[in-house]
């Protein structure tokens, strides 16, 4: 098997990335960034990373190709939208033939960094991921078979796997991995709060700064840092009619705990909580706020002791939009592709 050089994209014009200096110890390619120093340590590499361009760039299709929908309507950015850090803007984001799902859907970055996938933490294999959405009635509503059969009977696709596997065949472990190449290289560190804390940058304002202490104070505990989640789940104290982790452990405890979601790019994520019931930031900070003067049961005890004065919720929301990191909703790398074929 030959691949083209990835010379060649060491003069792909740096777009986007005018203002902001490319990282790239290796000299590859813009997204083949190292993890930052003091980021956690990966869950997820992908398992042939002397190929893992070329099954990025066809992950990269997939994921914005409706081919893998029953009805070739829905893909899985019809839901995850680059400009929205790969989120959707409204509260249940609608699967094939209009049909309404359960939950809000995620942002998605840093994937390779997590233990677990989901709200629930259902899933903890970012390979196997897809199968969920795909096969979801109420998504994408096709079996793995289906998927199969219409992947292969497909020229374009067919011609370009098999330049990577040296198969005839696409099995479904090849649709999966190429999403696991993409997905797992959709990586956020390079905020304002990220050239902040290398000392490339200084807060814009004073509010922003203050908005950090009593992060550190109030939040931090279970959106930490650098990731702004801990992984654990817990209960904030916002009822959703939904079993939450419980629907994976069986345990009654688990009841209304959900997976700690990162903070990053939360400015563009909006609406909020599991059931997108919260519409801004506002919203969110106000349930917080409102902890204080409420007897929740089952409460995680982190959030016990918690107040917040109008001015720390200001001040809050200023340094939270420090987390919005451009050169993941920008990037060019991760934008729709130009299909090289005509359907
Ligand atoms: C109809 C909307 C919809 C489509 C289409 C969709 N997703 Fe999702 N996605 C969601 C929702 C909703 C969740 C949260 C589900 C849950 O917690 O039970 C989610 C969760 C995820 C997660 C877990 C994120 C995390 O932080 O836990 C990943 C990864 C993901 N989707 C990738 C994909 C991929 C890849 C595709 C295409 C194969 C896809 N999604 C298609 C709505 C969608
Ligand atoms: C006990 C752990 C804990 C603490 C402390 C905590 N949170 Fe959360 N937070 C959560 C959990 C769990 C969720 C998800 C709830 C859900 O999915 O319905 C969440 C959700 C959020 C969301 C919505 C995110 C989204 O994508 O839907 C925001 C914003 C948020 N928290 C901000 C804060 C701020 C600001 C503080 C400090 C004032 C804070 N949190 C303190 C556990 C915590």
């Amino acid at each position: 098997m030959k691949f083209r050089s990835l010379l060649v994209w060491a003069f792909v014009p740096t777009l986007f990335f005018s203002c902001n200096q490319v990282e790239n110890s290796t000299g590859d390619h813009p997204i083949f960034e190292d993890t930052p120093s003091g980021f956690l340590e990966k869950q997820y590499e992908f398992p042939y990373p002397d190929q893992h361009y070329h099954w990025y760039e066809l992950g990269r299709k997939l994921f914005y190709d409706p081919v893998l929908s029953l009805d070739s309507t829905i893909s899985c950015a019809s839901c995850h939208k680059i400009d929205l850090a790969f989120s959707d803007d409204s509260d249940l984001s609608k699967g094939i033939q209009g049909k309404l799902g359960r939950r809000n859907s995620p942002p998605l970055f840093n994937l390779s960094y997590s233990p677990s996938y989901m709200r629930d933490g259902g899933i903890i294999h970012l390979e196997t991921m897809p199968i969920a959405p795909i096969s979801d009635s109420l998504e994408m509503g096709i079996t793995m078979a289906q998927v199969n059969l219409k992947l292969n009977s497909h020229a374009y696709y067919r011609s370009r796997f098999s330049e990577l596997t040296g198969k005839d065949t696409i099995t479904d472990r090849d649709l999966l991995l190429a999403l696991a190449a993409f997905q797992s290289k959709l990586n956020s560190f390079n905020s304002a709060f990220d050239s902040i804390q290398t000392g490339k940058q200084t807060w814009r304002n004073e509010s922003q700064r203050l908005g950090f202490e009593v992060f550190k104070i109030k939040c931090s505990s279970c959106h930490s840092l650098p990731l702004f989640t801990d992984h654990t789940f817990a209960f904030n104290g916002y009822f959703v009619s939904d079993q939450g982790r419980a629907l994976v452990t069986q345990k009654p405890e688990d009841i209304n705990r959900f997976k700690v979601p990162s903070l990053r790019n939360i400015s563009l994520s909006a609406p909020y909580m599991t059931d997108g019931s919260l519409g801004d930031l506002d919203a969110v900070l106000t349930h917080y706020q409102s902890l204080a003067n409420k007897e929740i049961v089952n409460l995680d005890p982190r959030l016990k002791s918690m107040s917040l004065s109008n001015e720390e919720v200001f001040q809050l929301k200023e340094f939270l939009t420090t987390l919005t990191d451009y050169r993941l909703t920008r990037n060019p790398y991760y934008s729709k592709p130009d299909y090289p074929f005509k359907k």
